[in-house]
C-alpha cells in the first residue's frame, strides 16, 4: 500500500480506527501519514469534477485571478468561484454572452461545458476538491499577504501554466517562517514606489522574472523598509 492514502482520511480522524482492521503495516503508514504536519503534500493534484484549466483561462486568455478569486485582496480566504462566474462567459443555447458565437458553437458539446450548464440550470454547485489546506489551528490571511506585495506565485507557483492545479509549496510552519524572516525575497512593488511602475501580484509571469532577477534582494529590502513590512514570528500571530 502506498503512503499516499485517500484524502478523505484527513477529514476523518475516525478513519484511523477503521484502519485497525487493515494489515499492521498499513496502520503504521496511516498513522505516520495522518500525523505528519503537511499531509496536504506538494504535488497534491486531485481529479476535479469539471476539467477547468488555469493554463487556458488565466494563462492563454489572460483572465486576472481576481475575476474568479474575488475575495483575495479583502479577506482571509481567496474563495473559489461559483458556477455563475463561469456562466458570464459560458452561457447556454440562444445566448451568446461574452464568447463569440463561433467559439461557443465550437465548444457547445464539450462535455465539461455541458456539465457546467446543467449544474447552473439546476442550481447545483460544482464540488471542487480543495487542494491547499492548513490545519484549523493556523490563521492565514490572504489579504495581508497580497496587499503587502507577496504574489500568488510565491505560494501557488506557476498556476497560469497548469492545466490542473497542484500544490507546489509545502505550506509547513518552516516554510511560512522562512519567508517571514526574509520577506525581501518575495516582495514586489505593488504601489510603484521604486519608480518602475506598479507590479500586479496576479501577473505571475512578470513576477516570476522579477523574483528571479539579481536585483530582487535589494529591491525587496527597499520595499520592506519603505512600507515597514515586518511579518510576525510570534506564535500567537499564526495560531489560535
Ligand atoms: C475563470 C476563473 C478563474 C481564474 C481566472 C483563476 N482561477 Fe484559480 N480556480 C478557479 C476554479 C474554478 C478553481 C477550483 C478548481 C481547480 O482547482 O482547478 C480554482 C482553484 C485555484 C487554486 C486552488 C484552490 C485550492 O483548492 O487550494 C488556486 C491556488 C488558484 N485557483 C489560484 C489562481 C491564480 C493564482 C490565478 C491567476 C493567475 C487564478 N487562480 C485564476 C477559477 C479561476
Ligand atoms: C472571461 C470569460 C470566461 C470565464 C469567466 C470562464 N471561461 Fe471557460 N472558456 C472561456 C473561453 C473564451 C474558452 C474557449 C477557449 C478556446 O477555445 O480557445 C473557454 C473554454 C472552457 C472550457 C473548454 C476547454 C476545452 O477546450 O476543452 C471549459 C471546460 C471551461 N472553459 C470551463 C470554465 C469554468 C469551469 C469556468 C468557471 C470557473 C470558466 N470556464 C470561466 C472563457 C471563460
Ligand atoms: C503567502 C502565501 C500565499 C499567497 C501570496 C497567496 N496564497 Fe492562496 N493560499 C495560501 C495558503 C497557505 C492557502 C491555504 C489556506 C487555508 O487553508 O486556510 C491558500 C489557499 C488558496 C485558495 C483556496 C481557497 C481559499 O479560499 O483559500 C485559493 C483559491 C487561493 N489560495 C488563491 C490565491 C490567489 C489567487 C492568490 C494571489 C492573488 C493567492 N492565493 C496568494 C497561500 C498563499
Ligand atoms: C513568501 C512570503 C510569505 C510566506 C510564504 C508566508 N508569509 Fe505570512 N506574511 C508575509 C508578509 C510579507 C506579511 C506582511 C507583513 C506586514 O504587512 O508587515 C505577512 C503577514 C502575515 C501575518 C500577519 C497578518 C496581519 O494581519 O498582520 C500572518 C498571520 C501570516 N503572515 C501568516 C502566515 C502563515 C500561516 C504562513 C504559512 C502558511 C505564511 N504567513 C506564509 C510573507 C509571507
Ligand atoms: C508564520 C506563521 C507561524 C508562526 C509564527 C508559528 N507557527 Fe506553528 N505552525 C504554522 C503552520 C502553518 C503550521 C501547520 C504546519 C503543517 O500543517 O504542516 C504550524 C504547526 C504548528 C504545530 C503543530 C504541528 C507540528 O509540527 O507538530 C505546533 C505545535 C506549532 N505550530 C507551534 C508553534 C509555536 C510554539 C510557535 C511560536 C514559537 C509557532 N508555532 C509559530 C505556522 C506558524
Amino acid at each position: 500500500m502506498s503512503l499516499i492514502l485517500p484524502r478523505w482520511m484527513n477529514a476523518l480522524p475516525g478513519a484511523l480506527a477503521a484502519m485497525a482492521g487493515l494489515a499492521s503495516g498499513s496502520v503504521v503508514a496511516g498513522v505516520w501519514y495522518y500525523f505528519t504536519p503537511s499531509y496536504w503534500e506538494v504535488g497534491y493534484r486531485p481529479d476535479q469534477p469539471v476539467d477547468y484549466s488555469h493554463q487556458l483561462h488565466a494563462g492563454k486568455l489572460g483572465i486576472d485571478c481576481r475575476y474568479c478569486h474575488v475575495a483575495v485582496e479583502e479577506s482571509y480566504s481567496a474563495t473559489v468561484p461559483d458556477v455563475a462566474t463561469c456562466m458570464s462567459c459560458h452561457t447556454g443555447e440562444g445566448e451568446t454572452g461574452f464568447l463569440n458565437f463561433d467559439l461557443w458553437q465550437a465548444h457547445k458539446n464539450n462535455p465539461n461545458l455541458v456539465a457546467l450548464r446543467s449544474a447552473f440550470a439546476s442550481g447545483e454547485p460544482v464540488r471542487w476538491k480543495r487542494i491547499h489546506k492548513l490545519p484549523d489551528y493556523v490563521r492565514f490571511p490572504h489579504a495581508a499577504h497580497v496587499n503587502a506585495g507577496v504574489s500568488c506565485y510565491s505560494c501557488h507557483g506557476n498556476i497560469n501554466e497548469l492545466k490542473v492545479v497542484a500544490q507546489t509549496e509545502p505550506l509547513s510552519m518552516g516554510w511560512c517562517l522562512e519567508c517571514h524572516r526574509q520577506p525581501e525575497k518575495a516582495l514586489v512593488d505593488v504601489d510603484g514606489l521604486l519608480g518602475e511602475g506598479k507590479v500586479r501580484v496576479t501577473d505571475l509571469a512578470r513576477v516570476a522574472k522579477l523574483l528571479d532577477s539579481k536585483e530582487q534582494m535589494a529591491k525587496g529590502a527597499q520595499l520592506a523598509e519603505k512600507r515597514q513590512i515586518e511579518p510576525p514570528e510570534n506564535c500567537g500571530a499564526c495560531h489560535y
